[in-house]
């Protein structure tokens, strides 16, 4: 366990509900992450990753057990979601229908509190266009509306490269994306992570990419985290029964990613 960690869950859980419609999404949950690491939440649909993810960003407050973001309470969302920043499945509901793409990477910028000029924003927002394989011209006066599911996905990460924050969250952020983009995002993320030591946090169904992009893997099974541990020992060593099927389930195409 890191000794100065970025998140700190003690007991947490996330529950909805009562009585017979008590949904025990997140359920008694106790982890540590270290600055800089890069963790993978595996699990099958339904099992609490994403609201873990939401308690993470401070979207949910849990309702109960003690979360902390370097030793403190998350108190101000506003604060949080300056250092923490986030990529949910869904890129269209994350982007308003009725601004172009261009004007909305640009907005992003007034959550930070480090205030930017004009030209170095641009200058930013072009390089993390790039970074997803999108040339500016591309996107110039369009709309969400006007772009797939995959381009958009491209236009969720470019704003998180271009914002640049301490810790990402990313839901499922390749599940619109082919296998060559997905591989791009996943090697340019790792390498965000090397050059600014963002500590990244990402959410997926598929063990084999967890394998390929994680320090430490948690499994996730209704609302527990049943296993945890760095990615040689979790997938290739799997001791719980829910790891052993997720290594089952993995996509043809990922199996490669796991040496055995
Ligand atoms: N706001 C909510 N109110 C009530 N129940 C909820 C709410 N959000 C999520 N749940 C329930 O909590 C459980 C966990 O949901 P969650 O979205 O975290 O799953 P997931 O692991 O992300 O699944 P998927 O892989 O399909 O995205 C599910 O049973 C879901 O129906
Ligand atoms: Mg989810």
């Amino acid at each position: 366990m890191p000794t100065n960690p970025i998140f700190s869950a003690k007991n947490v859980s996330m529950h909805f509900g009562h009585g017979k419609k008590l949904v025990k999404a997140v359920d008694d949950v106790t982890f540590d992450i270290a600055d800089g690491e890069i963790i993978s939440i595996v699990g099958g649909s339904g099992c609490g990753k994403s609201v873990l993810a939401k308690v993470m960003l401070g979207l949910y407050k849990q309702t109960s057990g003690e979360f902390k973001y370097h030793g403190n309470d998350i108190t101000n969302q506003r604060d949080h979601w300056n250092d923490v920043q986030s990529v949910f499945q869904d890129p269209f509901s994350c982007f308003n229908q009725f601004f172009t793409i261009r004007a909305q990477l640009k907005d992003a910028f007034g959550i930070l509190k480090t205030k930017l000029t004009k030209e170095e924003i641009d200058q930013r927002v072009d390089r993390a266009l790039l970074a997803v394989n999108v040339t500016p011209a591309d996107i110039e006066g369009k709309y969400p509306f006007e772009l797939s599911g995959g381009q958009m996905q491209r236009m969720l990460l470019a704003r998180i490269f271009a914002l640049r924050p301490k810790v990402l969250l990313a839901d499922e952020p390749t599940s619109m994306v082919d296998a060559c983009v997905r591989a791009n995002i996943l090697d340019y993320l790792m390498k965000l992570k090397q050059e600014l030591g963002m500590t990244i946090v990402f959410v997926t169904h598929d063990i084999g990419l967890a394998y390929y992009v994680s320090d430490r893997i948690f499994i996730m099974h209704e609302g527990k985290i049943v296993e945890s541990g760095v990615p040689d020992e979790v997938a290739l060593n799997p001791k719980s029964p829910v790891t052993i099927q997720l290594i089952d389930d993995i996509p043809e195409i990922h199996k490669e990613w796991i040496k055995r």
